[in-house]
């Protein structure tokens, strides 16, 4: 597993991929990687001659006040896992590398960076599609594998390659999940014992909502989301930031539920800020 830290080498590589027709598969993270990262290397060993992983804790998605200086950091054990994995190559740039003196470009992925998410984290996707159209041009991927964790992040990314013509397919995987349905996050290690219980109810609130819809057939939003606010608020630890019931396409809220839909949630438990999201389809 070659280990690449200068955007030079990165190319040399990725050319040398083209040259012999070698299919390429990207899984781009931020390190501290766990078994939701891993289930897209997997796939996408499965799915591609080469995959190479990105580790790059992107300084340009977090705001201010947000926790980039202390986000786990783990390349040793991060090496290790990919090493088993049947990894081609590990990206893992400094910040530098990636955004040397002058850097000034920014993109704006417009109306789908602003909801959900991006009410409390404004810029943070533009941060996002800044790093991953970088990590596009300079890799040339044939296939990029997204987690449906990030649900949001998925759809904005789809949207900014096809608005910009990147010549690769997003693959959106499945969330991989604890035993007892916290979603995995590298952020899940912020939380003490207390915490982690208390982290349980935003799961249990999506399932809920899911449920409804599902099985009970209920089909209007607000009454989903009614019951799924009151279950979370008898979360004394938990602080909702929001849960809502939008298109799977333009992340816009619905208001009836016909077909599918995306119910996705963010809350605070304590510092620590955990996001989540189900899909329902109605059959
Ligand atoms: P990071 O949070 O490290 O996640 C990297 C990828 O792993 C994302 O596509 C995310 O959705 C996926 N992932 C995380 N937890 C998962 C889980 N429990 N199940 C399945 N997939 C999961 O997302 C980012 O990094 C960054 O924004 C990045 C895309 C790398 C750009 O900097």
């Amino acid at each position: 597993m070659q280990i690449i830290k200068t955007i030079k080498v990165m190319q040399d590589l990725s050319r040398r991929l083209k040259a012999d027709r070698k299919s390429l598969g990207l899984v781009p993270t931020m390190g501290a990687l766990h078994d939701g990262h891993l289930s897209l290397v997997r796939r996408s060993g499965e799915e591609n001659d080469r995959t190479v992983v990105t580790v790059f804790v992107n300084p340009a998605q977090f705001g201010p006040d947000e926790d980039f200086e202390k986000y786990p950091r783990d390349l040793d054990g991060d090496m290790e896992k990919l090493s088993d994995a049947g990894v081609h190559a590990v990206f893992t740039p400094e910040s530098s590398e990636m955004y040397p003196d002058g850097f000034s470009t920014s993109i704006d992925v417009g109306y789908m960076g602003k909801v959900l998410c991006g009410t409390a984290r404004p810029g943070h996707f533009g941060g996002v599609a800044a790093v991953l159209a970088k990590l596009f041009n300079m890799i040339m991927p044939d296939r990029v594998y997204l987690g449906q964790k990030d649900f949001q992040q998925s759809v904005i990314v789809r949207k900014l390659v096809k608005d910009l013509n990147f010549n690769t397919e997003v693959i959106v995987c499945p969330i991989v999940r604890e035993p007892d349905g916290l979603a995995m996050s590298s952020r899940n290690v912020y939380l003490n014992e207390e915490e982690r219980m208390a982290s349980l109810i935003l799961s249990r609130a999506l399932t809920m909502g899911q449920e409804l819809i599902q099985s009970k057939g209920i089909d209007d939003a607000a009454a989903v989301k009614k019951e799924m606010e009151k279950l979370i608020k008898s979360e004394p630890l938990a602080e909702l930031e929001y849960i809502d019931v939008v298109d799977t396409h333009s992340l816009k809220s619905i208001q009836r539920v016909l077909f599918a839909a995306a119910i996705c949630g963010a809350l605070k438990i304590g510092n620590t800020r955990l996001i989540d999201n189900v899909i329902v389809e109605k059959v």
